[in-house]
């Protein structure tokens, strides 16, 4: 017998439940909310001029930056726990900014404008490459969760970085001077080509 004669209603039922199932996926892959993007489409780390800097001394080394935070989605809106971006040289933590928590409408973008404080100039590598040029390690971490058509999705983590390279006049160097983050959590050994000790 024809396992499919289609006067047969469980035919209809199968073929009926197969068509409801795709249409399903396809609404499901639609709606499916993206993660933000994060873009550094500026960042400014003055340079050493003379000694290193004192803790009592005006610092002027903080590095400024500002960071496109984009989110895709056209149907979902995303709402953020606060934001840290963190600036490291190789392994050395050099400094960090806080964004707080915001809520942030369906495909907007938002331009944060901060200061990364560098107390004590950083650490000793990042001060002796100052003197020449330099590539940073920026991380950014947040916590977020999507709201579809006010339904609130689960709080998770996105955590990105990249590497900004800087001139000596302490401005982004490179071609575009654009610098998109993307998942680089334990790849900046290989990055920097070494081996990393203390
Ligand atoms: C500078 O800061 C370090 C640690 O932050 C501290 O141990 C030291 O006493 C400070 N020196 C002065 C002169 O304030
Ligand atoms: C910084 O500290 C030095 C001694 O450690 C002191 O002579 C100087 O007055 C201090 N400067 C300021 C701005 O506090
Ligand atoms: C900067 O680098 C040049 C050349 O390598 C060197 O002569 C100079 O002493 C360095 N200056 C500082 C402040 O480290
Ligand atoms: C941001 O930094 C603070 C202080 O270091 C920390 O408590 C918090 O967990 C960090 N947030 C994220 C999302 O990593």
């Amino acid at each position: 017998m024809d396992p499919c004669n289609p006067k047969s209603f469980q035919c209809w039922l199968l073929q009926f439940l197969t068509l409801l199932g795709l249409l399903i996926l396809c609404l499901w892959l639609t709606l499916l909310p993206k993660s933000p993007t994060y873009t550094i489409v500026y960042l400014y780390a003055p340079p050493f001029t003379v000694a290193p800097p004192q803790n009592n001394t005006t610092n002027n080394n903080d590095i400024q930056f500002r960071v496109e935070i984009d989110n895709p989605n056209d149907k979902s809106g995303i709402q953020y726990g606060d934001t840290n971006l963190t600036i490291y040289y190789y392994d050395g933590y050099v400094g960090s900014a806080t964004l707080p928590s915001f809520y942030q409408g369906n495909g907007k973008t938002y331009v944060w404008v901060g200061v990364v404080s560098v107390v004590g100039g950083g650490n000793s590598r990042f001060r002796a490459a100052r003197n020449g040029s330099a590539e940073l390690r920026v991380m950014v971490a947040a916590a977020m969760r999507h709201r579809v058509m006010g339904v609130k999705g689960r709080w998770k983590r996105v955590e990105l970085g990249g590497f900004v390279g800087v001139g000596l006049d302490g401005r982004m160097s490179g071609k575009n001077r654009k610098v998109k983050l993307k998942s680089v959590k334990n790849n900046y050994r290989a990055h920097y080509g070494i081996d990393l000790i203390g």
